[in-house]
């Protein structure tokens, strides 16, 4: 007998000429694949790829495949089994080169691979094929090394000693699919005091890309980390507190540090730690306390859960004296109404009254700081034309003043044959000073906003005609006295 190792364009030939022959009446003899799967496992999970050939030598030989202790043998049936008898199983047929299938046709399929590329076989329909080793009662398994390592196959061919300990088994085709690692993730990041990360505290948190607000961090500004798990295992997400150190951290549970004291919170699932931080605010008001203004020794609350922000609010309260008072252009100063605490869900600034507010999130009682601003503008500078009329003050930069105490002043600069209007705070216009005759100082945020007196008298001499009520007369009247000061009488 010989065995003749073909290509399979050659063996395609072959059968054309086998066939051709045939057809003509000529005799011939018949061929069968020839192999054993204890040699070459192919013989048993991919028959008819690279396989040897053998010519049978009886013209009514057949081409056998039968199982033996397992194992696939294929072949002529006068070779291997010389007394003509095959033992079940065993499939024959008499046309060449026809013992090329799996067999039994319900062999067992199963993932067979290992190392990482075996931890998700999704995608990898290459790697499901027929065990080598037969069984009737054969199961796939899934071996589970470490983060890194998987290893699956069938129960009867290549069973790892660690099984069953890790080891998954399932007994139907394909079944030993399961994703060994899969990933969960967390937001990560750390607050301290001498490194604030507001956004590791409490943000605001637009949710599921309606309308509604609420106070969560998200994995748009705070970094993430991923927790690999094995299956089997779950692994967690953690918020912890130092509350001696106010150090705040969140991240894996993987590779989470010691935490021996302190209030740790963990929880299951992706970016399950984005709870806000609770914070607490100063809060008091300028009429009930004379320390609200400073931000000194403040009474501090905590705010109801989900609160973002902190707020100050200050709002300039005009003193209203009588018409009749003819100290009209008697600078009066305007007091104001401070007031500080929790900017929750009742919190509403009253900016049609005048009121103007500032928040914080960075830390509790953040708001005990500065929350004056003034209007800061220069009528010689090119965008700040309106710095004299103040028509829109809503489109005017704001400037936030060091110090809470702080003054916003205006004042109309004469240099040369220029005259010109400057705004802010007292300590951004050094002009403004004592002996300046047209300072205007208030005490307030956002009061420096009267209009230049001259500028009142143009739009004066070009309405004359409409001013006729009392108060406008002796607005008029004020006006033309800061004039005298500007252009004296020759
Ligand atoms: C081959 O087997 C089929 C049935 O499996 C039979 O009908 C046929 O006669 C056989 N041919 C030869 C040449 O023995
Ligand atoms: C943030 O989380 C959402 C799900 O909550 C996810 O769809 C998105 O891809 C994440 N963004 C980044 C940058 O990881
Ligand atoms: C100021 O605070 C006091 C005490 O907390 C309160 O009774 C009062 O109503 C507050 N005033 C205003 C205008 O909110
Ligand atoms: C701070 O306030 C408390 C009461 O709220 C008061 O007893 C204490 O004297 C205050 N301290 C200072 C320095 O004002
Ligand atoms: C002034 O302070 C507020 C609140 O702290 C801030 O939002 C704003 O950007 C500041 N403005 C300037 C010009 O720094
Ligand atoms: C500004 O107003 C506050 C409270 O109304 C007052 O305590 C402070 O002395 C005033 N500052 C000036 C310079 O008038």
């Amino acid at each position: 007998m010989a065995i003749r190792l073909l290509d399979t364009l050659l063996k395609l030939q072959l059968l054309i000429i086998a066939g051709t022959l045939l057809f003509r009446g000529v005799s011939y003899s018949l061929e069968c694949y020839a192999c054993d799967s204890a040699e070459d496992p192919e013989c048993a999970t991919r028959p008819g790829q690279q396989l040897e050939v053998e010519e049978c030598s009886g013209a009514t030989d057949l081409c056998v495949t039968s199982i033996t202790a397992g194992l696939t043998r294929r072949g002529c049936l006068g070779r291997l089994y010389p007394n003509g008898y095959c033992a079940a199983p065993c499939d024959s047929c008499n046309t060449s080169l026809c013992n090329r299938h799996v067999f039994p046709t319900d062999r067992l399929r199963c993932y067979q691979c290992s190392g990482s590329t075996c931890i998700d076989v999704a995608n990898r329909p290459e790697l499901l094929l027929p065990c080598p080793v037969y069984n009737e009662d054969d199961r796939c398994y899934t071996n589970i090394l470490h983060l890194s390592n998987t290893m699956r196959g069938c129960e009867h061919t290549n069973l790892p000693d660690t099984c069953p300990h890790v080891c998954l088994k399932c007994n139907y085709n394909g079944c030993n699919s399961e994703l060994t690692v899969t990933e969960s993730r967390c937001l990560q990041c750390t607050h301290m005091r001498l490194s604030p990360n507001p956004d590791c505290l409490r943000e605001q948190a637009l949710i599921n890309d309606d309308e509604t607000v609420q106070c969560a961090l998200t994995n748009e500004t705070v970094t993430q980390c991923v927790n690999k798990v094995m299956l089997g295992h779950r692994e967690q997400c953690y918020t912890h507190l130092n509350t001696q150190t106010e150090v705040l951290q969140r991240g894996c549970s993987t590779t989470m540090g010691f935490f021996p004291t302190g209030e740790l919170t963990q929880c299951y699932g992706d970016y399950c730690n984005a709870q806000c931080q609770d914070i607490a605010c100063g809060t008091c008001n300028s009429t009930s306390n004379p320390n609200c203004r400073t931000g000194i020794n403040l009474s501090t609350e905590k705010c109801a859960a989900g609160t973002v922000a902190c707020y100050a609010c200050e709002q300039v309260v005009f003193l209203f004296h009588s018409i009749s008072n003819l100290c009209l252009n008697m600078y009066i100063p305007p007091d104001t109404f401070l007031r500080r605490g929790c900017a929750d869900a009742d919190f509403i600034p009253a900016t049609d009254q005048g009121e103007t507010c500032q928040l914080c999130r960075s830390s509790d009682n953040c708001n005990r700081y500065s929350v004056r601003s003034c209007y800061r503008c220069n009528s010689q500078e090119q965008d700040d034309d309106d710095c004299a009329e103040m028509n829109l003050p809503s489109a005017m930069t704001i400037s936030n003043c060091t110090d809470p105490m702080e003054l916003c002043v205006s004042t109309v600069i004469s240099r040369l044959n220029l005259i010109y209007t400057v705004r802010g705070c007292a300590s951004q216009v050094p002009e403004c000073s004592a002996n300046d005759p047209y300072c205007v100082k208030c005490n307030g945020s956002l009061c420096n906003n009267i209009p230049t007196q001259w500028a009142m008298e143009k739009i004066e001499q070009s309405n004359i005609h409409l001013l006729d009520s009392p108060k406008q007369q002796k607005q008029r009247w004020a006006a033309l006295t800061l004039l005298k000061y500007l252009w004296p009488d020759p």
